[in-house]
């Protein structure tokens, strides 16, 4: 996993749909299992183009995880590289009519939501996707990492995981998670050798990927049962102390680019800029483009 800048994603063409099979319950011959798991139900499959394409055309409270993905897709349009060992998990949440859960406009790219989404309705869920990887990272025994906004999770400045949310329909949004395990993306992408870490290069023993996908689902399913019906201002305390922040950034706007200190995000989620004379500006997150830290 790593951040939109990194060089884990590369620049590729568009990846195709999804393709499945069914029947047989052996993954080593490109089969799907499906079996129930924290509220959800899963579909596990040896190798897939990516798990959110896949996870298009599944229902909510559904959710995929391949063994490798041969077009995993990173924000940006660049491609996410998913070797052997890595857990490649999308899940499909509900999302509300526009209008019900929504706080602030919203258009394009709002935080690691990528197209076709144009409006999403919950602008905040990369946030709390984010909040329920930590949750489950936390559970598995990891500390001393942080999230980056939105949703990028760093140990030591290290890519950790990364998400993309993809909204394909109306009324479902699918959360697309990106974790290193025990996998090598550097063995693919020499420049990641810096620039990512792995899960057993800070646990004593490497959890199976079933496992870790199952504390992930629990929390993910709870945190955004919990947003749905309380709101994100719910949850905001929890995201904050996330970024062990103040940190400075830039950020790359619709309108140019803007410097500042990234202190928090507020209760419906938007991004919050303070500038060289303290003022605070509030960003909602369909209008940022890109965050780097500086
Ligand atoms: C990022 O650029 O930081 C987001 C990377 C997201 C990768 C995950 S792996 C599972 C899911 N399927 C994909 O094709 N992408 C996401």
């Amino acid at each position: 996993m790593s951040v939109a800048s990194s060089p884990m994603l590369r620049k590729a063409g568009h990846a195709g749909p999804a393709t499945r099979s069914g029947g047989s319950h052996d993954l080593t011959q490109h089969a799907e299992q499906v079996f129930e798991l924290e509220g959800w139900t899963v579909h596990e499959v040896a190798s897939v183009d990516s798990t959110n394409l896949f996870a298009a055309k599944l229902p909510v409270w559904h959710a995929v995880r391949a063994e490798v993905q041969t077009a995993g897709r990173g924000r940006f349009q660049r491609i996410w590289i998913s070797d052997q060992g890595g857990l490649w998990l999308s899940a499909v949440v509900p999302s509300p009519p526009r209008g019900v859960a929504s706080s602030g406009p919203g258009h394009e790219n709002a935080g690691s939501f990528a197209p076709p989404c144009s409006r999403p309705a919950q602008p905040w869920l990369p946030l709390v996707a984010g909040l329920a990887v930590c949750d489950a990272l936390a559970e598995l025994g990891l500390t001393g990492f942080r999230m980056r906004w939105p949703n990028d999770v760093l140990v030591r400045d290290r890519k950790l995981a990364g998400l993309l949310l993809d909204q394909f329909t109306p009324d479902r949004v699918v959360v697309g998670v990106g974790l290193n395990v025990r996998n090598q993306p550097e063995a693919s992408d020499a420049a990641l050798q810096n620039q990512a870490t792995r899960l057993v290069d800070w646990l004593p023993e490497s959890p199976g990927l079933t496992a870790v996908a199952a504390v992930l689902l629990r929390h993910l399913r709870r945190l955004a049962l919990e947003a749905s019906q309380q709101g994100f201002a719910a949850m905001q305390p929890r995201v904050n102390a996330l970024w062990q922040g103040p940190r400075r950034v830039q950020l790359l706007l619709d309108d140019g680019s803007r410097p500042g200190l990234f202190t928090s995000v507020d209760e419906d989620g938007c991004l919050l800029l303070e500038d060289e004379a303290g003022r605070t500006t509030a960003y909602n997150p369909s209008q940022v483009h890109h965050l780097r830290e500086i």
